[in-house]
């Protein structure tokens, strides 16, 4: 066979049955990337003569004789970029970039007519950062980003430093290396929502050529764990293993196959023999919790810190502030009901996995997907008694977490074999597995109860959540408790009660995501605050401006983590001034004849981080050729935060931002990094990244100044030099001095992440509703975000779009459906459907004028707050349009047209 790839030759043959995007990959075409392998993502798409494919699908052999090109092709010989490589440069069209590739080789390949018909023209093609609009501006030739050479950093459009690799092709993800030697693993997985493993015989699965070892519970550590990472470990139950005697979901770990192949690993997995004693399973937290229910856990409750492991509780938050039932009989309005939040899946494009193997100097090295490297190491540490000098932890550029990547999900597995065998081994899921084994929203279930007086005051509100954690508590109780946080703090009440529960159930566990609780809770609350409104004739949003708090007024919740939180800014009223705004300026969209029509708004707080710390170090170093290196632990999903750091440290060292290295995401950086997570990039790293960026200005003034014998008052930096009355001493030539003397060009700079400070945004829509057929039309989206100062306009606004994009997909139809079994049964992008370009309007994003006395330079967090506002702003729109009041996500067509159905709205009913 005989092909040739962006102009080189390959001759070798493909294995039988091999793929086109797996031989690609295996001969050094990195930039061919693995969404789906299922030909649903598009992010494997290439030309063959031309045309695009996607080589996911496509047989190997078909494309002898055939010239391919991939997205490292698409230049110019001479490196000239193709027109729609620097048009998504100038449009910063992707964030994490693991879609791009595909992107960039479907819009080379559209022609005039094509072009005019995005939404069809994208069908083939996912991305699940951006919400589409960057890319639309990308392919329409729309310039947003400016050119780093002018003026101040912060606050400008500047571009993303990996922009150029991530086009090209040449950004290197986690599995975009080549490893020497390399093992494939595989894991058997439970076919029983919960059983005893009473035999596992291995013998067979040894026998398959190419497999090196099988791992299963007699090999793993005995010690328990928890899969979530946070800076304070013991924030999380202790009931994990690497491979247990005992599985609790269908698609938890039984076995680990290593072997020369992955086909090899697949067939080793396939013969592992194991003998299941099958138990009784629970799906369902209100059953969970009880008498009687199997248990999930039987542990001790203090040693694994389970609350209570006989009922299945995993964490609970009880408090009242005042007397709710005093405050419901001061009201001349009750409303209650119960809202139901569904099971949704990160889709992150790149899936979980990691390589590892032992380097030069005998020091275990994990190159994995993660958000948290410090912390991984850390547990790996923990887990096999290494010590942390010789446990190396780095992530390559990350494909996108939302959170999903604040997981040990892999590398612990990974580590096993590693110590085992002494082979470099690599374990990356499927997208299969992607559901069956990582994690997903959790689903919860919130009754609430809320009333008010005739004139709008609040005078008391209830909850009671129950959360289904499934089968392992990583995050359970941390989600748990944040959910009933600044959900209910943001409103004024005198009389507050929580009751809230993170349950055990035999199904896939949850996690971390967007959000971390709020945006379920917030559903409840700001749909039942709309309902209490109307009851008592009010405008809903007159009735929550009524009842949010004020500039300095305390944050106060049941449950009580607010200790260090602080309005250190507050733009709220700017947020309900913008939907005010909104809903005059839009009152006249109309809708086809027969349509109903509606409008309806939302509020969110958030926290600007975690409680209980979250910690950066950065390091920012002066170099030889007077530019500079800034070292930060935090990873870089497509969050942005490289960007937003160069952009600090070049205003504090007074250069642009490309005279900035960044070194990112590797433990032997800086000292330590909580990691990317709970919105900390900008407010936490970056405030250790100003800080150390401050330092090192400060030690080249104060060098410069000694070194010249001039007042230190007259000298600044600039102009790559530090200027004084003398002229100028170039940043070259003061590093050659200080060297001579033995003073070393750097700074450390850190933050422990309290106090914290509060973010607000506000959605609102305006929809149409076919009361036959259930379905709806976005007519407006509009967004308003407090983020405090916007260190980058147009990085921020993509946070937004993407993450109300994301949103709207669980709002209307993304749904990790499990059966009678327990079974995960929408495994595959065609079963579990993901918002398309088609399926996402535009989204007006508005920002406020605030600036945070807490984070660096004013800035507030903007990555997981967009999400929170919009199911309930829908759901109230949905309510206005139709006078229906809809309690359950997500809001499909067919579940729209039952409820209006029932309640008499429907046609023909
Ligand atoms: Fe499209 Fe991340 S930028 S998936």
């Amino acid at each position: 066979m005989r092909i040739e790839v962006n102009g080189r030759t390959h001759e070798e043959d493909p294995r039988p049955g091999q793929c086109l995007r797996t031989y690609l990959r295996e001969r050094g075409w990195f930039g061919v990337k693995k969404g789906c392998d299922a030909g649903d993502c598009g992010a494997c798409t290439v030309h063959v003569d031309g045309e695009p494919v996607h080589s996911c699908l496509y047989p190997a052999f078909r494309a002898d004789g055939r010239a391919v090109t991939t997205v490292e092709g698409l230049a110019s010989p001479d490196g000239e970029l193709h027109p729609v490589q620097r048009r998504f440069l100038d449009a910063q069209g992707f964030q994490c970039g693991f879609c791009t590739a595909g992107y960039l080789m479907t819009t080379a390949a559209l022609d005039r007519e094509q072009l005019a018909d995005l939404p069809r023209a994208f069908k083939g093609n996912l991305c699940r950062c951006t919400g589409y609009r960057a890319i639309e501006d990308a392919v329409r030739g729309v310039r947003h980003v400016e050119s780093p050479e002018a003026g101040e950093s912060v606050g400008r459009n500047l571009p993303a430093p990996a922009g150029p690799q991530v086009v090209t092709g040449t950004a290197r993800y986690t599995f975009d290396i080549d490893v020497p030697g390399l093992l494939h693993m595989k894991l058997l997985r439970s076919p029983h929502a919960h059983a005893r493993i009473a035999a596992i015989d291995t013998a067979a699965a040894l026998r398959v050529p190419g497999v090196h070892a099988v791992f299963t519970h007699h090999d793993a550590p005995e010690r328990h764990f928890s899969t979530a990472r946070h800076e304070h470990p013991e924030e999380d139950p202790d009931d994990t293993r690497v491979l247990d005697d005992t599985v609790r979901y269908i698609g938890q770990r039984v076995a680990a196959v290593v072997a020369d192949s992955e086909a090899a690993a697949e067939e080793g997995c396939r013969r592992v023999e194991v003998t299941y004693d099958v138990l009784p399973a629970v799906l369902d937290p209100e059953e969970a919790m009880r008498p009687g229910a199997p248990v999930v856990h039987d542990k001790d409750a203090t040693t694994a810190r389970i609350a209570r492991p006989r009922d299945n509780v995993v964490g609970e938050a009880h408090g009242e502030i005042g007397d709710v039932e005093a405050g419901f009989a001061q009201a001349d309005a009750v409303y209650e009901a119960t809202f139901r939040t569904q099971r949704v899946q990160h889709a992150s494009l790149e899936t979980h996995g990691a390589v590892a193997w032992f380097d030069e100097d005998g020091r275990l090295t994990v190159r994995t997907s993660s958000q948290t490297p410090f912390l991984t190491r850390r547990a790996l540490c923990a887990l096999y008694g290494l010590p942390a000098e010789k446990v190396r932890v780095v992530a390559g550029r990350v494909g996108g977490g939302f959170g999903g990547k604040q997981e040990m999900l892999v590398e612990d597995v990974v580590a096993l074999a590693v110590l085992r065998l002494r082979r470099p081994v690599k374990l990356e899921y499927t997208r299969a597995e992607q559901f069956h084994g990582a994690t997903t929203r959790h689903p919860f279930t919130v009754r609430v109860k809320a009333g008010a007086r005739r004139d709008g005051t609040l005078t008391a509100l209830q909850l009671r959540v129950v959360a289904n954690t499934g089968a392992y508590g990583n995050h359970g109780p941390a989600v748990m408790f944040h959910s009933v946080g600044e959900s209910m703090a943001v409103y004024r009440a005198p009389h507050k009660k929580v009751d809230a529960y993170s349950v055990y159930t035999h199904t896939v566990p949850a996690g971390a995501f967007r959000g971390y609780g709020l945006g379920q809770v917030m559903f409840a609350v700001e749909s039942a605050f709309d309902e209490l409104a109307r009851r008592l004739g009010l405008d809903p949003l007159e009735f929550k401006a009524r009842n949010v708090i004020g500039s300095g007024e305390p944050m106060v919740t049941p449950g009580g983590h607010e200790e260090d939180l602080h309005i250190a800014s507050y733009g709220l009223d700017q947020c309900i001034g913008i939907v005010r705004r909104a809903q005059a300026r839009y009152a006249d969209e109309r809708a086809p004849d027969g349509w109903l029509v509606g409008e309806g708004a939302a509020l969110a707080m958030i926290a600007t981080g975690p409680p209980g710390g979250h910690i950066a170090d950065a390091r920012a170093r002066l170099l030889s050729d007077g530019t500079f290196e800034l070292s930060v632990g935090t990873a870089e999903f497509g969050n942005g935060t490289t960007t937003v750091h160069r952009q600090i440290a070049a205003g504090e060292l007074a250069c642009t931002v490309d005279r900035i290295t960044v070194r990112q995401s590797d433990t032997d950086v800086v000292p330590h990094d909580t990691g990317a997570f709970a919105s900390t990039g900008v407010v936490v790293a970056g405030k250790a990244t100003l800080r150390a960026s401050r330092a090192l200005a400060d030690l080249l003034l104060d060098f410069a100044a000694a070194h010249l014998r001039v007042p230190r008052a007259d000298c600044r930096l600039a102009d790559e030099a530090v200027l004084h009355p003398g002229g100028r001493l170039p940043l070259k030539e003061l590093y050659a001095s200080a060297r001579a003397v033995g003073v070393e060009c750097a700074a450390d700079g850190h933050f422990g992440g309290t106090p914290r400070s509060v973010a607000f945004n506000a959605q609102w829509f305006r929809l149409a509703v076919d009361p036959g057929t259930g379905e709806i039309r976005i007519l407006r989206s509009v967004h308003a975000a407090d983020a405090g100062t916007v260190m980058n306009p147009m990085q921020c606004r993509g946070q937004v779009e993407g993450g109300v994009a994301q949103a709207l997909g669980a709002t209307l139809f993304e749904n990790v459906r499990i059966d009678a079994r327990g079974e995960v049964e929408t495994a595959a992008f065609r079963r579990y459907r993901l918002p398309q370009y088609a399926d996402i309007p535009r989204t007006e994003v508005h920002f406020m004028e605030t600036t945070d006395a807490i984070g660096p330079l004013g800035a507030k967090s903007m990555s997981e707050s967009p999400f929170n506002p919009v199911a309930p702003a829908f759901a109230n729109a949905l309510r206005d349009a139709t006078g229906v009041r809809f309690t359950e996500l997500p809001l499909t067509r067919d579940r729209v047209w039952l409820g209006l159905r029932d309640a008499g709205v429907a046609e023909g009913t």
